[in-house]
């Protein structure tokens, strides 16, 4: 079984995604990481949006294993190198990029093609995984969201104001919801949990739920 969850940036998806997926004895799949792996790895070698053919040919060469957690590129584990602001500001480099994406998405599909799987991104209901049985919007409001991205950055030792991760937030929203291939879509028979005011047990027994109703209906059919 898959459960795909998509939504925007900072709606609390990947740790959510992380503990259902426990709960449910489901592997995970943060695929955000995916793309913020491929953008350290320009980073480190000064590539810009000048770049565009160099990182897609990287792409294709480097070694990205998702494990227990933890990202290991070409064997160096980058789990927490990928989770600073200067990669997030520039993913788009990843993003942005077709031919990264298809390689990501083609290691996606690998990734659950044995093992039910929770995964989670922008696009995970609508291209790497249209036939999921399982599929999940998870948003909240963009102040909400800002906010928790601010607290998590501060507790990381990062000092930047929350007005500036709001507007970092905005930004990537922006251009996760333009982007030509790969946008952040809402799949049409997604399922849409907002997690506003909603603490993380809550949000967790909630798609918790879904996917037992999900699976209740998949066994009657
Ligand atoms: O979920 P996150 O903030 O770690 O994701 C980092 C960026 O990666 C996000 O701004 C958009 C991009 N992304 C994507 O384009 N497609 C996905 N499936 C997951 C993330």
């Amino acid at each position: 079984m898959i459960v795909a969850i998509d939504g925007p940036a900072g709606a609390g998806k990947s740790s959510v995604a992380r503990r259902l997926a426990h709960r449910l004895g489901f592997q995970f799949l943060d695929t955000g990481a995916m793309y913020r792996a491929i953008t350290y790895a320009a980073l480190r070698r000064k590539l810009g949006p000048q770049d565009h053919d160099t990182i897609a040919e990287m792409a294709q060469r480097v070694s990205l294993i998702m494990h227990d957690d933890r990202v290991l590129l070409d064997g160096f584990d980058v789990t927490a190198l990928i989770r600073t602001s200067e990669v997030a500001t520039q993913v788009f480099l990843a993003a942005d990029n077709r031919r990264v994406r298809e390689r990501l998405v083609q290691l996606q599909r690998e990734f659950a093609n044995s093992n039910d799987t929770v995964t989670e991104g922008r696009d995970q209901g609508t291209i790497a995984f249209p036939n999921a049985e399982c599929k999940i919007f998870l948003t909240a409001s963009a102040e909400e969201r800002a906010g928790r991205r601010h607290a998590e950055l501060k507790q990381r030792g990062e000092a930047i104001s929350y007005e500036d991760v709001l507007a970092q937030l905005n930004e990537r929203d922006r251009r996760d919801s333009e982007r030509e291939y790969g946008a952040l879509r809402r799949a049409a028979d997604a399922i849409d949990v907002c997690t506003d005011g909603l603490t993380q047990d809550q949000v967790i027994t909630k798609l918790e739920g879904i996917v037992q109703k999900r699976q209740r209906e998949l066994t009657l059919v």
